[in-house]
């Protein structure tokens, strides 16, 4: 037996028990030849006091003990003494009341001189996922793993309460159009021919409702070959559900009660529901994304009325052109530095805007260079909606629509960090639902028109006679939503397709052509021919999650081990070359072997 208690468990009420623990020396002090220890498992830390009285060995033993060397200790459990009047209760440790006197020491494993500190925030995160077996070590990381176990089993409970079966879908399949790049895997069975790792399960949920399953989910890894930020890993994780004979209202509620169960085990927090909703539009055009943060106020207003005839004719000129003019207030940013509006300014043109005009309002003055432009009304007018105050900051976009949702989207989130707009914001959790997307977006550069969420979207049921006509593409809804948490897509679905010839419809709509429909497709268009029932599901990002319940900023926070942002693991130094034996075999030449050689 390797141990009698974990390292949080003793209390007064074990005063005089003899007990033994085992774990990693997380601390090790000297006070004038008593050795004070703090051993840690798991589960939390003892303090263990070594005295030469108690047992001369074990005591002669501690004093080469190192941080981190795995330790077993047998000793008798004591009320913390006082001394000199001071009590030596360390409240801050859930043991902190007892102390276990030494009797016996086992080194079990000695550690070498840890790399980094584990009691210390480290920035360096290379070394920290060179470790990546310390850095987890660390308190904060092993809180954030617990509580990923913690949302994932509640995941899995409110589901299977609810009639949901857990099934698995191959990680070998086929390529599924989710927006990314795939990841492809040769087949050495199949020469030339290649299998894709799944963006997410979507076809196979939709054959297995088709199958009759009718409550399918899998918490599903999903692998996306894009570009990394830090909500993005090339692999990740989804709590994918799908449910045949089911209204949009139906997935709403079972969502809404997995997400509340998720935040009360973790957060101890209570959601309430029914989640508002906003429409993808009014997303756009208040807060310029359709993720929005709403937590930080700063809404957009439009001024498309007040400057068609302006005498400022970056503004009127817009407006002529079918554009918008439209801008937020900073509120109290007056003292804006020059840094941070070259920043702002920096970010409104990555956004493709033209340049950014913006009012420092100080000492009772509107100070900017297109002020004097502006007309009584067109002041009258911005004062009033945007409630301009002494020591405001007024930001316009004006450009195409899309343009300056983005720009003003953006600028929103950075003057909110700016201005720590945050601070003191971090237990409202602001969920909600975001409905009515559009079916389809025109992509100038391909000059075709792509799904927004993915081809197997149902449209709105009132907008399904426009699919008929290209002129109406951009009006349709789909039946597609997403589910918002504080500025993240947490997660995102849809009402599906269910018929053949619907289905087919869509495709060519999405230019694929019959051919390919066959080819890429045909398992799918198949089996809607035999009774497919209506369905509809939703899949939510798992890492985010998990994130946003730790408080973490990224997610790589919360993935045991995590690809950094160039997709590298470097721990395991993965990806990795191959012998060139292997690649034969698979029938792969690599040009950047061949250049090598
Ligand atoms: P979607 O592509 O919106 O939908 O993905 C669902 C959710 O998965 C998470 N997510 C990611 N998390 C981490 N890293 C990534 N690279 C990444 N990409 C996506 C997000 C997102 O909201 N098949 C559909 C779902 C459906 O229609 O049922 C799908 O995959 O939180
Ligand atoms: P100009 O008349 O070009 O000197 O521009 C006057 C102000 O309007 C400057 O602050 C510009 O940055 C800003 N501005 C110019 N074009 C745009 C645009 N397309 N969108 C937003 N602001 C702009």
């Amino acid at each position: 037996m390797y141990r009698t208690h974990h390292c949080n468990e003793l209390r007064k009420s074990h005063a005089g028990e003899t007990v033994t623990l085992v774990g990693w020396v997380n601390t090790v002090r000297d006070h004038h030849g008593v050795i004070f220890m703090d051993i840690r498992d798991r589960e939390g830390v003892t303090q263990c006091v070594f005295r030469s009285e108690e047992n001369a060995v074990a005591t002669q033993m501690s004093h080469a003990l190192r941080s981190e060397d795995v330790v077993q200790v047998t000793g008798r459990v004591d009320i913390r003494p006082e001394i000199e009047g001071q009590t030596t209760v360390n409240k801050t440790i859930e043991t902190g009341e007892i102390e276990l006197v030494a009797t016996e020491l086992k080194v079990i494993n000695k550690s070498e001189v840890l790399p980094f500190q584990l009691d210390k925030e480290l920035s360096n995160e290379d070394l920290r996922m060179k470790h990546r077996y310390l850095d987890l070590r660390r308190p904060r990381m092993a809180r954030n793993l617990r509580t990923r176990h913690l949302i994932t089993k509640a995941m899995r409970d409110g589901l299977d309460e609810m009639g949901f079966l857990e099934i698995e879908t191959p990680i070998l399949s086929k390529s599924t159009p989710e927006g990314a790049r795939d990841f492809l895997v040769p087949s050495r069975l199949n020469p030339g021919k290649f299998y894709a790792l799944p963006q997410a399960p979507q076809q196979y949920k939709q054959l297995l409702m088709v199958a009759g399953v009718e409550r399918y989910f899998q918490i599903a890894r999903c692998f996306r070959d894009e570009d990394l930020r830090a909500d993005r890993q090339p692999e990740f994780t989804q709590v994918d559900i799908e449910a045949s004979f089911v209204t949009q209202e139906d997935l709403y509620a079972i969502i809404e009660r997995l997400l509340v169960r998720a935040f009360k085990v973790s957060r101890g927090a209570d959601v309430a529901t029914p989640f508002p909703r906003i429409t993808y539009q009014e997303g756009m055009d208040k807060y310029g994304s359709d993720k929005p943060e709403r937590r930080i106020g700063m809404e957009i207003f439009d001024f498309g009325d007040v400057f068609g005839a302006s005498a400022f004719k970056v503004f009127s000129g817009t407006l002529e052109k079918g554009g918008v003019v439209r801008a937020i207030n900073a509120k109290g940013f007056a003292s804006v530095t020059t840094g941070q509006i070259k920043r702002l300014e920096e970010i409104a043109r990555e956004a493709g805007a033209g340049g950014l005009a913006y009012i420092k309002v100080e000492g009772g003055e509107w100070k900017s260079p297109i002020v004097k432009f502006f007309n009584d009304a067109e002041k009258a007018a911005l004062t009033e909606r945007l409630g301009i105050e002494e020591g405001d900051l007024v930001l316009f976009g004006c450009d195409q629509w899309d343009v300056v949702c983005d720009v003003l989207g953006r600028l929103r989130l950075e003057v909110a960090t700016m201005t720590s707009l945050y601070e003191g914001k971090d237990d409202i959790l602001d969920f909600f639902w975001v409905i009515d997307f559009p079916l389809l977006a025109y992509d100038k550069e391909e000059g075709k028109w792509n799904a927004v969420h993915h081809p197997f979207t149902r449209p709105h049921p009132e907008d399904v006679a426009l699919l008929d006509d290209e002129a109406n593409f951009g009006k349709i809804r789909g039946a597609a939503y997403d589910v918002v948490l504080n500025g993240n897509e947490l997660g995102g679905g849809s009402l599906r397709i269910h018929e053949a010839d619907l289905q087919a419809k869509m495709f060519r709509v999405l230019g694929v052509t019959d051919e390919e429909q066959v080819s890429m497709f045909g398992h799918i268009l198949g089996a809607f021919q035999y009774g497919a029932p209506p369905h509809g599901g939703l899949a939510l990002g798992l890492d985010r999650l998990v994130m946003l319940a730790c408080g973490e900023s990224s997610i790589r926070e919360v993935i045991a081990f995590p690809k950094n942002n160039k997709g590298s693991d470097l721990m395991s130094s993965s990806p990795a070359e191959v012998d060139f034996k292997q690649l034969r075999e698979l029938y792969i030449k690599s040009v950047v072997q061949e250049k090598k050689d």
